[in-house]
């Protein structure tokens, strides 16, 4: 329902991605809670993942990222997750791939920032990944909700590298294929309506 405004404290919009104005790809992405685990991502399909991740831009060209990969069923997954929290324990381990997401902090050995931009680069190459898994009939939901010290004990991640979040990466079943028919509470699809995007905000942004 594009343009359907309530509020909820704040002005928002409850609508819909625009097919009109988006591609395909980012119209229909989405993050579900629900995967199935009768489904499998292949080697291939995480090869192609990764690919996409290589080739994401970064500042300098620092590429300042590393993953922990592992499949459903490998030993590695399993490692992983142990230390997922209640919440995403409910449904990350269903998914095929299990990824941890690493930005290189700090300059090793050393207190200095190994590139200011690394966040933003590290979730740059992870939306890379996100579409090239749209492309292959893959959904993502990345995550912070996981027990950042106890991975980074478990896979001796060193100091100057962050395991900054997580995705889980998959197949949905035929039932929860999209938002609405899933479990994904309404609250996580809210927009900000388009005008509150540009700064100066406008009129209708001031309201707020
Ligand atoms: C950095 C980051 C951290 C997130 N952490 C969590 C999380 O801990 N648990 C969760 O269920 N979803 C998490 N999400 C998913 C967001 O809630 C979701 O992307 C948002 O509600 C928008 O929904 P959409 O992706 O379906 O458009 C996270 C997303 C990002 C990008």
């Amino acid at each position: 329902m594009p343009g359907d405004v309530r509020s909820f404290g704040r002005i928002v919009c409850v609508d819909e991605p625009s097919p009109d104005l988006l591609h395909p790809l980012l119209a229909s992405r989405w993050s579900p809670t629900v995967f199935d685990p009768s489904k499998q991502v292949s080697p291939a399909e995480v090869e192609s993942l990764l690919e996409a991740a290589r080739w994401a831009p970064s500042a300098g060209n620092s590429q300042p990222w590393a993953f922990i990969v592992t499949r459903r069923g490998e030993p590695d997954h399993d490692r992983l997750v142990r230390h997922l929290a209640a919440s995403s324990g409910a449904w990350a381990p269903s998914a095929g791939v299990l990824i941890g997401n690493l930005s290189h902090r700090l300059v090793e050995d050393t207190d200095w920032e190994y590139s200011e931009f690394a966040s933003y680069d590290l979730g740059q190459a992870v939306a890379h990944m996100n579409f090239q898994a749209q492309a292959l009939g893959l959904f993502v939901r990345q995550f912070r909700a996981f027990d950042r010290e106890a991975i980074t004990a478990e896979f001796d991640v060193p100091q100057h590298w962050e395991v900054t979040t997580m995705s889980a990466i998959g197949h949905v079943p035929a039932h929860a294929s999209n938002p609405r028919t899933s479990n994904v509470p309404e609250k996580q699809r809210i927009r900000r309506p388009p005008a509150s995007l540009q700064w100066p905000h406008t009129a209708a942004t001031d309201a707020r």
